[in-house]
């Protein structure tokens, strides 16, 4: 019999690893013979830890489970599928999963992350050996036609980019895969590394058949150390069965990565500064031109990409691009993992095509509020995101519907907050994160920001209300449009959202005498 309790961050942070150990003992002292298996998370994080057994009708998943429940559950049958309290029935059909179309996340928390059997067994190295039967501009082109766009944020078409970097003269080519993952409310790029992370080895090894490159850089940040942990592993692994290494798979090809973790600084999540970090400089943002895609990585051409750009393109080579392209809306193809945060019943990953709109994710899928009070405002993208109102929920999750309500999906991060938020203290809070994360290139962003944590307090004090919201509109402005880079530029839309769709909380407090 095969248990699974996963060893992905959220669930460790649950009590995953005391629930395993008392699984263990559990099985010792009954004389069982089953065997745990550490998966990764299914991404139902209000579930977790989430325990499954393999049994002959299917998985069935437990949870949450306390170490004090796992008796209970072996007296119960669990190894047979029992009942008890915790079961939750066949783990497809929970609601949360069933809806979804789990297509770069298909194998997150079914397999065992380090299994290179289990890996294959689910079809994975087939999009690598499609690809090595197929010329580095077909594969380009193919990534091309799928319509697959950036997923840290900015949707640039990777093909594109994959194309930029072909053609750049150079004797040397980077992959930088980009897991600086650092927007609040996101962790679709751990999972993948911590729940499969050969599927993000693939579509780098991939993306070096693509353009010529020969080695590749995954930058992820020191917080996050059991996705390091993992990663590195499988990359060893990779590297012991001929994935990696002077001839991929025998082809001749060469190819190899490896692991570096930052400090955590925001700012390297944004590709120039992440570049600096990764030659070992200070982590300050250049001025583009050069792109990096021609003057990247120690000035040579460089693929940046984010985690789920590329662990997605193993699917696109296996299945067709018409396959992923014919998933989604608009301009926007494919799925996204849509990762849904904050004050909500149903936190977790949700990964589905394009055009859900806002109001399905947080009412239906998300379930509303944890508190059980109303949602007053919905961010979507981070800190640099929008904030979205109720009035707003019909918005379909795509790029352009997004832009064009002045918001942005940016990493797919949506983070609820209930009828008890205060937007002033939101908006201060976004001039407050820029200030401390600034990188002090620019001065709207180094000045702006602070002057903008000051204009906000005098507003919160009611002193002059009107001239201070109209200045804090300008400062927005002038950070918009004179930034040098996005955490600058960005920094206005969580504030003029915040001013322009809860205006009630910005209206001055009288002072009260002493
Ligand atoms: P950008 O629009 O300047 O560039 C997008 C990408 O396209 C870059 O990699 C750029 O080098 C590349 N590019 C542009 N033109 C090209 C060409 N002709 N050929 C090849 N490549 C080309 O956006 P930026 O500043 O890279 O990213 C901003 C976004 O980052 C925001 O939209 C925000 O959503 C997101 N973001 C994500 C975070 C995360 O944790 N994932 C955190 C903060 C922001
Ligand atoms: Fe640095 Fe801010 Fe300017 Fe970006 S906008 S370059 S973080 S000072």
């Amino acid at each position: 019999v095969t248990i699974f309790v996963p060893r992905d961050a959220a669930a460790l942070a649950l009590g995953a690893d005391k629930v395993a150990a008392a699984m263990g003992s559990e099985i010792l002292s009954r004389g069982l013979d089953a065997r745990i298996v550490r998966n990764g998370s299914r991404g139902m994080f209000w579930l977790e830890p989430l325990v499954e057994v393999r049994t002959e009708q299917g998985r069935i998943a437990y949870g949450p489970v306390k170490p004090s429940d796992v008796a209970g559950l072996f007296d119960a049958g669990f190894l047979t599928g029992g009942e008890h309290p915790l079961c939750l029935g066949l783990t497809k059909e929970i609601p949360f999963l069933r809806q979804q179309t789990r297509l770069t996340f298909a194998r997150c928390g079914v397999t065992d992350p380090l299994s290179l059997e289990d890996y294959r067994k689910c079809q994975g190295l087939t999009g690598l050996q499609r690809a090595l039967a197929m010329s580095a501009p077909e594969i380009v082109q193919a990534v091309t036609d799928s319509g697959l766009r950036g997923r840290g944020g900015a949707g640039f078409p990777t093909g594109i980019k994959w194309k930029t970097v072909a053609e750049a003269p150079g004797p040397q080519k980077y992959i930088v895969c980009n897991a600086d993952e650092g927007d609040s409310g996101t962790f679709a790029d751990r999972m993948i590394m911590e729940g499969d992370p050969f599927v993000l080895i693939e579509g780098m090894v991939i993306a070096g058949l693509a353009t010529g490159a020969t080695k590749g850089y995954i930058y992820t940040r020191s917080e996050y150390p059991h996705a390091i942990q993992t990663m590195n592993a499988a990359i060893e692994v990779a590297r012991e069965a001929g994935i990696l290494g002077p001839s991929v798979v025998g082809s001749g090809r060469a190819f190899d990565m490896e692991v570096r973790a930052g400090a955590g600084a925001y700012v390297c999540g944004e590709e120039t500064s992440l570049l600096n970090s990764l030659e070992g400089k200070r982590g300050i943002v250049r001025a583009k031109p050069p792109l990096p895609a021609l003057k990247g990585f120690l000035g040579r051409p460089t693929v940046v990409n984010n985690v789920i750009s590329l662990a997605s393109v193993p699917i696109i080579l296996n299945r067709g691009l018409e396959f992923y392209r014919d998933f989604g809306m608009g301009r926007s193809r494919g799925t996204i993992p849509i990762q849904i945060a904050g004050n909500v019943r149903h936190g977790g990953l949700f990964e589905a095509a394009f055009g859900l709109t806002l109001g399905q994710i947080v009412d239906e899928i998300g379930g509303g509020t944890a508190t059980g009070r109303p949602v007053k405002a919905v961010q979507v993208g981070g800190p640099l995101g929008a904030f979205f109102p109720r009035a707003l929920f019909d918005t379909p999750f795509d790029y352009e519907a997004f832009a064009a309500k002045d918001g942005l999906i940016g990493h797919a991060g949506v983070v609820v907050f209930d009828d008890t938020a205060d937007m002033l203290r939101q908006a201060r809070f976004a001039m407050e994160f820029c200030a401390i994360e600034s990188c002090g290139k620019c001065t709207p962003c180094r000045i702006g920001s602070t002057r903008g944590v000051e204009t906000a307090d005098r507003i919160a004090q009611g002193i002059e209300p009107e001239k201070n919201k109209a200045l804090l509109a300008d400062l927005c402005n002038t950070m918009k449009f004179g930034s040098l880079c996005a955490l600058g530029g960005f920094t206005p839309y969580p504030v003029m959202s915040a001013m322009t769709h809860f205006p009630e909380d910005f209206a001055p407090t009288p002072l009260v005498e002493a």
